[in-house]
């Protein structure tokens, strides 16, 4: 009786404890967590399902009382990608950084970000099964940039990922548009609004492009879709300009389309963010080639998921994972 008494006392505690927790972080009064447009924003890069978006359709108290919650908790979780403060309130700066240059790609799913603890970077989970990829550049832009410009830095951008890791690309030469062209596997493509996929793109800033996993491997499997309403550049302007430098968007880009989903890691070339670097070089970090090394080895390796990883490599990359942690935390 008394044990039975003392596990109903226990029980009594954490129900409360819970209750507690549960309304700690509930909107003081019943606004509106989100408006429409930030709503639209947070189920395009992942932080919202769709179910989870209904919240004003929903006229059950105790639901909107949860989807409310994780409302919230989506914006928080947004905001801690964005390194802002997780109010879990739509302030100017969360408005400001919604509204920055990034790529149209979701960000890792919310349950991703607070369970990983040694890595930042993220494999989507399929990858290219051939060694060699080929690509190529299917159309013209109205961005300023040449088609020998933009074949060059395509070229440079593919160098960093193949000098990385275990892949290498073959370009296909532009052919004029049509059914006789030869089909490529990473085609890449400049575009405006509504451009045949979709996701359509939303004109200047915002959205600067997206691109496909490799997932089956055929059709728009590795594609790139630049946003054509931008104003992309090769040289060195401030930030200021306005421009945007197309070698750090095609890195990125190609990041998704050989398997990388975007990492966490302020700085790292698979942040969702565009990052204005300076001059007209940038490396990977290492967050990025631990990254691409997870999915398709060193470079010197074997190809293909038939080569186990020896128990040296599993090591050394714990280990190193667990410095660069490590160094991030101080
Ligand atoms: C937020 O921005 C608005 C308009 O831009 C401004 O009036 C307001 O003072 C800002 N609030 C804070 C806390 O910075
Ligand atoms: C990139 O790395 C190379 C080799 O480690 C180094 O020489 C170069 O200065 C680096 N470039 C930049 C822009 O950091």
């Amino acid at each position: 009786m008394r044990r039975f008494l003392n596990v109903l006392l226990v029980t009594i505690f954490y129900c409360l404890v819970l209750f507690l927790k549960c309304f700690e972080s509930l909107p003081v009064t019943n606004q509106v967590v989100l408006d429409h447009h930030s709503l639209v924003r947070l189920k395009q890069w992942g932080y919202i399902s769709s179910d989870d978006s209904e919240v004003k359709s929903n006229t059950n108290p105790i639901q909107q009382l949860r989807l409310t919650h994780k409302l919230v908790d989506a914006l928080k979780t947004f905001q801690r990608f964005a390194y802002l403060e997780p109010t879990g309130r739509l302030d100017n700066a969360t408005r400001e950084k919604m509204a920055a240059p990034r790529c149209g790609m979701p960000d890792v799913i919310p349950a991703e970000i607070k369970n990983r603890i040694k890595k930042r970077f993220a494999a989507q989970g399929s990858k290219w099964q051939n060694r060699v990829v080929t690509w190529q550049l299917e159309n013209t832009n109205n961005d300023g940039l040449t088609v020998a410009q933009v074949r060059e830095y395509m070229t440079r951008s593919l160098k960093k990922w193949s000098d990385a890791a275990n892949i290498d690309f073959r370009e296909i030469p532009p052919t004029p548009a049509g059914p006789q062209a030869p089909a490529s596997q990473i085609r890449v493509q400049f575009g405006q609004g509504n451009h045949g996929d979709q996701f359509p793109f939303d004109g200047p800033s915002g959205t600067l492009a997206h691109a496909f996993f490799p997932l089956s491997n055929v059709g728009l499997s590795g594609d790139i879709h630049f946003d054509d309403a931008e104003r992309y550049t090769i040289l060195d302007p401030p930030r200021s300009s306005g421009l945007i430098k197309f070698y750090w968007v095609a890195v990125h880009e190609l990041g998704h389309s050989l398997g990388l989903s975007h990492s966490e890691l302020f700085g790292a070339i698979m942040y969702p963010f565009y990052t204005h670097f300076p001059g007209l070089e940038f490396n990977l970090t290492q967050d990025d080639i631990l990254g691409i090394q997870s999915i398709y080895g060193e470079k010197s390796g074997a190809f293909g998921p038939s080569a186990p990883p020896s128990p040296f490599t599993t090591l050394g990359f714990v280990l190193v994972g667990s410095l660069i942690h490590w160094l991030l935390m101080l």
